[in-house]
């Protein structure tokens, strides 16, 4: 394990963690960490020693999402994008992938998690997608996920007003397995992990790609859509009006756009 990466990695008994590490910006993925994550899930897909790979941050968030200033200064332009990448890495994975959620998961740290097998939040964790908010649009296959997941009305809710919600509503509307004390966690979670690592891993891997099998192409299609219209909104007036608001920490005023 290397304490100074902003992806920490670690791998013991079979399982692949990778920790968000950038707690003074709450975790918000830049490049780097989207390199480095897309990277990690293929070599861990591809190394016979990994049973599980887990996803995880710090105590207090687990991540706030794509981080905003790179939307200013470094948007994504297409496929080959780090966050491309790690979309495609994330959807496309054969190997089950556990996600353990403390403190505060924000936009495609939400969506991320419809890629999970399993999901387990602390009792304290918090969960929104504003990508309605930032004049932006959902992504990582949520339009297409969530709906499955829950329902259209319930997933319109989600996105469209863009509320935080708790881990409780998160497990109701089944984004999350089980919700247990944030201090316990990691080790509920690493539990589970180990469980799973134990199973049969050929036979994990064929149920998990046969329960996708019904939407595995949609699923790539649709972020690809979703993707190419992210980047077309981002040079919308809605999300330069939303973004320079959270830059000056001052509310939106999205009155004058028709
Ligand atoms: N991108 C870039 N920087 C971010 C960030 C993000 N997504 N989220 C937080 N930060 C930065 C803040 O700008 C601040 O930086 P500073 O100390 O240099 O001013 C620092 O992280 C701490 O953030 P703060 O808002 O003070 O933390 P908090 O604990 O009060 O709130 C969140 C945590 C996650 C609820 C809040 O930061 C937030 O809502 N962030 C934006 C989330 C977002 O819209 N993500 C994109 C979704 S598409």
């Amino acid at each position: 394990m290397c304490g100074t990466e902003l992806v920490e990695t670690d791998l013991s008994e079979g399982i692949l963690t990778l920790t968000f590490n950038r707690p003074e910006k709450r975790n918000a993925l830049n490049l780097a960490m989207y390199a480095a994550l897309a990277a990690g899930i293929r070599k861990g897909d591809d190394d016979d020693v990994v049973r599980v790979i887990m996803l995880t941050g710090s105590d207090d968030c687990f991540t706030s999402g794509n981080d905003l200033s790179d939307f200013l200064a470094a948007p994504p332009t297409g496929l080959d994008s780090p966050v491309m990448q790690f979309l495609l890495a994330l959807s496309q994975a054969r190997k089950p992938i556990v996600a353990a959620v403390k403190g505060a998961a924000v936009g495609v740290g939400v969506t991320m998690l419809l890629h999970c097998e399993l999901v387990y939040a602390g009792s304290g964790a918090t969960f929104q997608m504003p990508f309605v908010d930032l004049g932006l649009c959902p992504e990582a296959g949520s339009t297409l996920l969530l709906p499955r997941l829950m329902g259209h009305q319930r997933a319109a809710e989600l996105l469209l007003l863009g509320e935080t919600f708790d881990a409780e509503k998160a497990r109701e509307v089944g984004i999350v397995n089980a919700v247990y004390p944030d201090a316990y966690l990691l080790s509920a979670a690493r539990a589970k992990a180990l469980q799973l690592a134990a199973q049969p891993a050929a036979a994990v891997r064929l149920a998990k790609s046969l329960l996708k099998r019904e939407y595995a192409d949609r699923l790539q299609e649709t972020i690809a859509e979703e993707g190419a219209q992210f980047v077309a909104r981002l040079k919308s007036p809605e999300a330069a009006e939303a973004l320079q608001a959270f830059m000056q920490r001052r509310k939106p005023d999205f009155s004058r756009f028709a």
